[in-house]
């Protein structure tokens, strides 16, 4: 949700913002906008629209490419998508100028005394204000890091604030509070932004922020504060990706180049789990193994697709660990007041660690004394940071706003807890164990088999391209993949999809079906056959009733046959694993009708890769 670079260094200040914010585009798109400093001038540009309409209004107002710079790429909060509401936003001397990620809460009492002090504000914005706060501060002489701190002080909300201040010395400022910031240390040059992509290219050299911190970058120095100017503690760290998985890699898509990442994400993510007694391991696990025998609760936290792989993590961790276990979604979990304590242990599933509804869900839990283990993807965010452990999901960056190997490797890391917790608490003998690492070790093979039989999924993607009502049935584990089928399709196709678990049909959404209508349904392994024939039959009830039915199910299952309009064949795998094979041809399938349909598929309408307000 926004993305924000700022730069110092010999570079041209324009070229390393503008290239940052391509990367960061996919956080938001609503418009762009860069500031640039030059022999003490600020020269800004802005625009509503994505950063191609930036690239135009530079074509046609060009800015000076030396200096120091900043620039913002924005999904709107307060004020709609215009010129004057973009970021930068610059203050009334035209001395500084603020980008910013996140909400003011108390922008209106701000905006009102500034109005009181006779500057009035010219956008619909929270985020002007603290441009002509700072503007006061250091017209009065205070240098601009001092007034950040001091500004910072008086703002209620979350927020990251870079600025620069014309006037001042040769540094960019920036502040965060509840969002995310990231430093990339260069030689002779520094870096910030929301994220490491914007800065991949130049260094791999990072500093994680803390929480209410301050940073100053120079050409040549990193200063770190708290909001009282204290020195404050940071954790650098290396990225373990280059440039190279920040980019299309000739996919006419980043998502579709994310799909076919899979099977190299799924191995990654199991990658190095044993010790050297052959015992499984976690990456961070400040919860002693006590605490965790004790545990007599789980409550899986998440949004979107990340709480569907809750969902399916569900069934893993109670089957294995024998521990009830609830999936609640972030946005709802606090507003309840959940039954949570010292014995219950909340998992909080996020792809980007930066989701505000599952940060305020976990720090609600923290406060009742839970501990809370995150499932994260991104090194150093706030998720995991504010987290008593950490399973890190080793997927890459993920860069299209629909998550695909967000989900599977989120699928595999809560696997991999449940199977930690049953050897911690000893419900699985540990050949037990051993056997179920064993055939997640061959679910990289069995997605690229799916992989590579997409051809009828891009068949059917054509054949669909004119309706507007597709639904999806699953039962157990299938039941959460028909709820991610439907949302790729939502999210990206524009089309009213929606998920049901298989059993429910008949309690209502069952006329819904008529003559034609698609209907896509999950049959699971036939080794459980109970559940097996059961799908089957609501398989049957749906295709009885004239809907045109798309089976997934295993390549031999022959009892599908005379029901399956089309038929997506499966790889054989257990019963609980299925979802990480069933999920990528529905995943396809919305990628494809998207792109059939014109639209633009990294970047859907209205949405942002990492939602940082709640
Ligand atoms: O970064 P997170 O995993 O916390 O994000 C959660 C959801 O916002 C995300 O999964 C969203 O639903 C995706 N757009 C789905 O494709």
């Amino acid at each position: 949700m926004c993305g924000i670079v700022g730069y110092v260094g010999p570079r041209s200040a324009l070229g390393v913002v503008v290239e940052g914010l391509r990367r960061l585009e996919y956080r938001g798109y609503d418009s762009a906008g860069v500031a640039v400093v030059s022999d003490g001038e600020l020269h800004a540009r802005k625009k509503a629209g994505k950063i191609a309409n930036l690239d135009a209004e530079l074509a046609a107002h060009p800015l000076p490419a030396d200096g120091l710079g900043l620039g913002h790429t924005r999904w709107a909060t307060h004020g709609g998508p215009t010129d004057t509401n973009a970021h930068p936003h610059v203050s009334y001397d035209g001395r500084v100028a603020v980008v910013h990620n996140g909400i003011i809460e108390n922008f209106a009492a701000l905006r009102t005394e500034l109005g009181e002090d006779g500057i009035t504000c010219v956008s619909e914005t929270d985020t002007e204000v603290v441009a002509h706060l700072l503007a006061q501060q250091v017209a009065a002489g205070v240098d601009l890091a001092d007034a950040m701190r001091l500004v910072c002080r008086r703002l209620q909300g979350a927020f990251t604030l870079v600025a620069v201040d014309a006037q001042g010395p040769r540094q960019v400022v920036a502040a965060r509070r509840n969002s995310p910031l990231v430093v990339g240390v260069g030689e002779g040059e520094n870096f910030l932004a929301s994220d490491v992509a914007a800065f991949i290219e130049h260094t791999r050299d990072a500093i994680e922020l803390g929480q209410d911190q301050v940073v100053v970058i120079t050409d040549s120095d990193v200063t770190v504060t708290d909001f009282d100017g204290a020195p404050a503690p940071v954790r650098p760290f290396h990225v373990d990706w280059d440039l190279s998985a920040a980019e299309k890699g000739g996919f006419d898509w980043f998502m579709r180049k994310e799909i076919y990442e899979q099977p190299k994400a799924v191995a990654d993510t199991l990658l190095g789990r044993h010790d050297e007694n052959g015992r499984l391991t976690l990456d961070e696990v400040r919860i002693s193994e006590e605490e965790l025998r004790r545990i007599d609760k789980i409550i899986i936290i998440a949004c979107g697709t990340a709480s569907y792989a809750g969902l399916v993590a569900k069934y893993a961790i109670e089957h294995w660990t024998r521990i009830p276990c609830e999936v609640e979604l972030a946005s709802e979990f606090r507003y309840r007041d959940p039954i949570v304590g010292p014995t219950t242990l909340v998992v909080a599933i996020s792809q980007s660690g930066e989701t505000a509804d599952t940060l305020m869900a976990i720090r609600h839990a923290r406060e009742q004394h839970a501990r809370v283990l995150a499932v994260c993807n991104t090194n150093g965010a706030t998720i995991p940071r504010e987290s008593d452990a950490v399973i890190y999901t080793h997927a890459g960056p993920e860069i299209s706003v629909a998550s695909t190997k967000g989900f599977t490797t989120q699928i595999v890391a809560c696997y991999l807890l449940g199977l930690y917790l049953a050897q911690v608490r000893g419900t699985k003998f540990g050949d037990e164990i051993a056997a179920l690492m064993g055939e997640l070790a061959t679910m990289p093979d069995a997605i690229a088999r799916v992989l590579e039989g997409m051809d009828p999924v891009l068949k059917l993607a054509a054949d669909f391209a004119e309706e507007r009502v597709v639904l999806f049935l699953g039962r157990h584990v299938g039941y959460p993949v028909a709820l991610e089928g439907a949302l790729k399709l939502k999210e990206l196709a524009y089309i009213h999809a929606e998920g049901f678990a298989a059993g429910e049909l008949k309690h209502g959404p069952i006329a819904l079906i008529e003559d034609g209508l698609p209907v896509f349904v999950v049959i699971p392994p036939r080794g459980r056959d109970m559940l097996h024939d059961k799908v089957l039959s609501n398989l049957q009830e749906v295709r009885a009733r004239g809907a045109r039915t798309v089976v997934l199910a295993e390549a031999d299952d022959h009892e599908v046959l005379p029901y399956a309009d089309v038929l997506v064949p499966l790889p054989q795998v257990s019963t609980l694993l299925q979802p990480l094979v069933a999920t990528v041809p529905l995943q396809m399938f919305a990628c494809e009708l998207a792109t059939l349909k014109g639209h633009d598929v990294d970047q859907p309408r209205n949405l942002a890769k990492s939602v940082t307000v709640e």
